[in-house]
């Protein structure tokens, strides 16, 4: 990486368009995502959430607009697509770990096999992160012996293992049941104090209210209003964001 570039965002995206078929999904997506910022993606849904974090992922390919990382175009077709997904770390709803490892190689796999690694480095920093979040008792067992929360914890144990420049993180929460979802909410929140830069779609009000340091809010793939958690949930410039959240609180 250069040093001119070293200013720029983390992720920016320029009249980002996605339609599968006749159905626009993404309107001309404009985003910037800093350093150490959490941003965090709510709207119904539908709305395009995680349309908008595969496109990143290069999951989805985009129809027009442009997506940088750090300064590097990433939506050029001639990108390497490998090389640009080991800079970003991903966890899904569900289904995160590899079911036929255990908890210690699925966090040292990318690592090691990716990264090109030492195992011993690799084992070091994944023993090192699960000690962290309390699992250092669970190296040796597979994911089904762990609960869901566990699970969840391990995948983003995983994702940041390899210092990813980027942290994609899709309603990690809503495949747990209630009472597990505090634990994995809580490790997000703490990885904002290590500095990761992360983006973050979400149905957890709450915590967008007290994580993030930017919300944003999409309706029909288009990027109503964006800002500071007060000011789009206490006072928000949109109707339509207005609207959102009268429906989410009343369900709530
Ligand atoms: N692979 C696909 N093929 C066709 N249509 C798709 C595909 N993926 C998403 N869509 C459509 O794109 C729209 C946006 O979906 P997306 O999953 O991005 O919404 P979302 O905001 O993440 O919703 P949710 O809150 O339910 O997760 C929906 O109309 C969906 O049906
Ligand atoms: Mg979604």
């Amino acid at each position: 990486m250069s040093d001119t570039d070293s200013g720029a965002p983390v992720l920016s995206m320029r009249g980002v368009y996605k339609a599968f078929g006749e159905n626009t999904v993404l309107r001309g997506v404009d985003l910037d995502v800093h350093r150490h910022q959490v941003v965090v993606l709510i709207g119904a849904s539908g709305s395009g959430k995680s349309t908008l974090l595969k496109t990143v992922n290069l999951l989805e390919q985009i129809d027009d607009g442009q997506i940088f990382l750090r300064g590097q175009d990433i939506s050029d077709p001639r990108v390497d697509v490998d090389a640009t997904r080991a800079r970003i770390g991903v966890v899904f709803q569900q289904f995160n770990l590899f079911p036929h490892l255990t908890v210690l190689d699925n966090v040292t796999l990318a690592n090691r096999r990716v990264h090109g690694m030492p195992k011993d480095e690799a084992e070091r920093i994944a023993v090192e992160l699960l000690g962290r979040i309390g699992l250092a008792d669970k190296l040796r067992s597979y994911p089904d012996r762990l609960s869901g929360g566990q699970q969840q914890r391990v995948a983003i144990v995983r994702a940041i293992a390899s210092s990813p420049e980027l942290l994609l993180l899709d309603e990690i929460t809503s495949a747990l049941d209630p009472q597990l979802v505090g634990e994995v909410l809580d490790l997000v929140a703490g990885l904002k104090s290590t500095g990761s830069t992360m983006v973050m779609a979400t149905h957890e009000m709450s915590f967008a209210r007290r994580a993030a340091d930017l919300v944003v809010f999409l309706k029909n793939g288009v990027l109503v209003e964006q800002g500071p958690p007060e000011q789009v949930f206490d006072d928000p410039e949109h109707p339509e964001t207005r609207e959102f959240l009268a429906r989410v609180h009343a369900v709530g």
